[in-house]
């Protein structure tokens, strides 16, 4: 066997410390744990919500205290996108280099009932909130000088390449946002911003208190996931141990939807 070049294995940082990290949707479900394990892995983080209040309450469970922002945003909207990275932007004294599309609703109903308005609801939010909130974000960070280094998350979901009854509208808007992320990896990873998102399944928070219980005999771990089981996986793909993975979909499920 001939030896090659170089075979060291070189250590990836391992630490978020020194990043600054905006979350949408940070005030409930998984987007808070987004925060509380993006803040343990030493990030400062910039929670983000429609729902301010919520944000705030996230804030005073997270390590590190007086660091972390809490900012308004209504992910549908363009000037509270832009004025909300802005915001964060002067609090934190410079732009977010990582970045986690959490903000999320989900309006059922069979397609054959589907109003325009719940319709719209989905696609706004999910979709077009991803949409706005990525090339906010880019924009800053790729204008601010600073390294440019970056990498961001978006929060899809396995129904969103399964489908699934009722959400058509739902479904539809998630994979809106597993193609925009493929999209978005190809013309930002020259820019040296990695784009990847994560497709869970069915996970404990507000959006599923309401479900069906025939639900977990569909998925081989039989039981629902917790969000810190998301936010693990998010923060591993914000990290530069994930350095080479650019468009990818990470099923978080106890297997449902394989
Ligand atoms: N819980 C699940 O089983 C599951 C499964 C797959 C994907 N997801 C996705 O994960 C994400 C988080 O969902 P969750 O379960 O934590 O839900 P959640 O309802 O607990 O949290 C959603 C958060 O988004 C915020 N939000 C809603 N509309 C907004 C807007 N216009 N602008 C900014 N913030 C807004 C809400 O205020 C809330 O804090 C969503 O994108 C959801 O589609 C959830």
């Amino acid at each position: 066997m001939t030896a090659s070049a170089d075979t060291t294995i070189t250590t990836p940082s391992c630490t978020l410390a020194g990043r600054i990290a905006l979350v949408t949707g940070g005030g409930s479900g998984i987007g808070r744990a987004c925060c509380q394990v993006l803040a343990r892995e030493g990030a400062q983080v910039v929670v983000t919500d429609i729902n301010l209040q919520a944000a705030k309450d996230t804030l005073t469970l997270l390590p590190g205290g007086r660091q972390h922002v809490a900012v308004a945003m209504d992910v549908r909207d363009r000037s509270s996108v832009e004025d909300a990275m802005k915001s964060a932007q002067d609090q934190c004294g410079a732009s977010p280099s990582l970045l986690v599309n959490c903000a999320g609703v989900a309006i059922i109903a069979p397609i054959l009932e589907t109003d325009d308005d719940s319709w719209k609801k989905n696609i706004d939010v999910n979709l077009t909130g991803s949409f706005l909130v990525t090339q906010a974000f880019a924009t800053s960070l790729l204008e601010s000088g600073n390294d440019p280094r970056g990498a961001v998350v978006n929060i899809a979901s396995i129904v969103g390449k399964t489908g699934c009854t009722n959400r058509g509208g739902y479904t539809a808007s998630k994979g809106g946002v597993i193609s925009l992320t493929k999209t978005c990896a190809a013309e930002l990873a020259s820019k040296a911003i990695r784009v990847n998102c994560v497709l869970p399944g069915l996970i404990d928070t507000p959006m599923t208190a309401r479900r069906s219980k025939d639900l977990m005999r569909l998925i081989p771990l039989g039981r629902a996931g917790r969000p810190e089981e998301v936010a693990e996986v998010v923060a591993f793909l914000l990290n530069e141990r994930s350095s080479y993975m650019v468009g990818a979909c990470v099923e978080v499920t106890g297997g449902y939807g394989m």
